[in-house]
């Protein structure tokens, strides 16, 4: 059987939460460990310079995802784990990619559109703030996919579009290109509907951009902290709570077992205080959490270590791009003139 190829990138920007690691990081890792498939995660480094333009935030979430996605278990024997910005082949496929993308399509891609219309909503210049980087985000996105030849590509539903726009621009390459002998393997997206999307403090979706999140590897004083930060209604305790629309029972089961959720449903109709499932919910993400914590503390304190495994990583990656890459110039008339 030919493995899959599973591929996913994660934008450097941010300290990693407990919304990513269970929506994204967990089940990516679980993945990793899957000899079934033939796994690339990397660290989207040009992703990031869209949404910032502060080299010490890219150059400290870029160290923060890496430590985070080793110390919670990723197998890089098993994985190829690596930095988008080692891969040259990538910004060049990047263009490549640029002249036979319609630009039509990039017009309806939802991050650009939803930029167009606050810039309008606020009697604004449509462009106002809108950079090439913005505009053409998905062509990026493609030549890290296409540069793979990945099968599948689990992402989140808001990077769907960008996932089918990869097929498109590939379809369209091999098209132009390579009728009899396409290039360019389509992808296809896929989403996991079973991960939980977790609450943050405030009860609304856990995202850097509502400052509400708990970041996944706080010390135990400050998990502590953020977990009694988490806003619950005011029952007092003996009065009977509804685990249905509570953010602490929320959690509490994305990090409990089926046994484990159900006492703790039990305990919320038995009127239990939210101090003490507060309490009880640090104890159990604290468990999950606790000892990939001082790994990560461990790596963070020796980035040459890091670095180190990212650069194996690249020399894996890039022994699959540059050959695809070489096809690819040569299908488009670039090449040596001997
Ligand atoms: N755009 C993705 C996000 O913001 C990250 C990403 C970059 C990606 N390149 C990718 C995801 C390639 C999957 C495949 O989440």
């Amino acid at each position: 059987m030919t493995k899959k190829r599973v591929l996913t990138g994660i934008t450097t920007t941010g300290t990693p939460h407990l919304g990513n690691y269970v929506g994204a990081i967990r089940p990516a890792i679980h993945a990793s460990q899957d000899s079934n498939n033939d796994a690339f995660y990397f660290l989207a480094n040009y992703h990031a310079l869209i949404k910032s333009q502060d080299p010490v935030a890219v150059h400290q979430s870029t160290a923060e995802i890496a430590a985070t996605w080793l110390a919670l278990g990723l197998d890089t024997d098993n994985a190829v784990f690596y930095r988008q910005s080692d891969i040259r082949e990538i910004p060049e496929l990047t263009w490549i990619l640029n002249c036979v993308c319609a630009k039509g399509l990039m017009n309806r891609a939802h991050a650009y559109k939803a930029s167009v219309d606050a810039n309008l909503a606020d009697g604004e210049d449509a462009d106002k703030a809108i950079t090439m980087g913005l505009f053409s985000y998905p062509v990026l996105m493609a030549a890290d996919i296409l540069m793979f030849g990945a099968n599948v590509v689990p992402v989140g539903r808001d990077q769907i579009q960008h996932v089918e726009m990869a097929r498109d621009i590939a379809q369209r390459f091999n098209h132009i290109y390579c009728k009899d002998k396409p290039l360019l393997t389509l992808p296809d997206y896929q989403v996991d509907d079973h991960v939980a999307v977790l609450q943050g403090l405030d009860g609304r979706k856990m995202s850097k951009s509502y400052g509400n999140t708990i970041p996944l590897f706080l010390s135990e004083k400050q998990l502590r902290k953020h977990i009694n930060k988490i806003k619950t209604n005011l029952l007092e305790p003996g009065e009977a709570k509804d685990p249905d629309t509570s953010t602490v029972f929320q959690i509490w089961q994305a990090f409990a077992t089926p046994e484990q959720t159900e006492s703790m449903r039990e305990a919320f109709a038995g009127g239990i205080g939210w101090g003490d499932a507060k309490k009880q919910l640090f104890e159990l993400v604290n468990g999950e959490l606790a000892e990939a914590r001082e790994r990560y503390n461990d790596l963070m304190a020796r980035p040459a270590d890091i670095e180190a495994i990212l650069q194996s990583g690249a020399t894996k990656a890039r022994a699959i791009a540059a050959p695809l890459l070489e096809q690819v110039r040569e299908a488009v008339g670039i090449h040596g003139l001997g």
